[in-house]
């Protein structure tokens, strides 16, 4: 191989690894905006994680609340059970993703279900489809496809 084409592979390689880190970043990103991240950070979840709670999750995620709809029943967003040929703007988020699962407060994704993430298809789900209470049983579900 001449040092042309091997330039030209170290180019390629190099703007895979960047593309792959630049939309990384773009999911670890915070939704909340700036100047009300603090306070949705402070916000807890004030409910035991029990196995009963996680089953109330998990029937809302994939009944009443339609999470499943668009996150999948694996909760990979883009799902082996979904069809994306329709879909615009950002995917839905992928619950599996470790990082993202870190990088993300409980309050943080709280806010998100009750504002929504603005911009995209994820719409406000409290108080129209879930009370604070389902709302965190949800969440509880949320975060077991993370392993927790
Ligand atoms: C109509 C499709 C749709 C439905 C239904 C839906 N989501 Fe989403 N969701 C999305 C999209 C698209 C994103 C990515 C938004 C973004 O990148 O900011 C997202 C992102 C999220 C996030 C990540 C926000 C963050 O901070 O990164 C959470 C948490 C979430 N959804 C939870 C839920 C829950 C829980 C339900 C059910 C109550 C639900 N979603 C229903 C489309 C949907």
């Amino acid at each position: 191989m001449d040092a042309g084409r091997v330039g030209l592979m170290v180019w390629i390689l190099l703007g895979a690894v960047s593309v792959g880190w630049a939309s990384n970043s773009e999911v670890l990103r915070p939704r909340v905006p700036i100047d009300q991240i603090e306070a949705a950070r402070a916000v807890t979840n004030p409910f035991p994680v029990t196995p009963e709670m996680l089953q109330q999750g998990k029937a809302l995620f994939e009944g009443k609340a339609f999470c499943r709809a668009c996150h999948g029943a694996d909760g990979k967003g883009l799902g082996m059970d979904l069809d994306y040929s329709t879909f615009k703007g950002p995917l839905p988020r992928n619950f599996t993703d470790k990082l993202w699962q870190q990088a993300r407060t409980d309050g943080e994704l709280f806010w998100i279900l009750k504002n929504g993430s603005p911009g995209t298809d994820m719409a406000p789900f409290i108080p129209l489809v879930l009370t604070e209470e389902e709302a965190w049983q949800v969440l509880m579900y949320v975060r077991s496809f993370g392993g927790r």
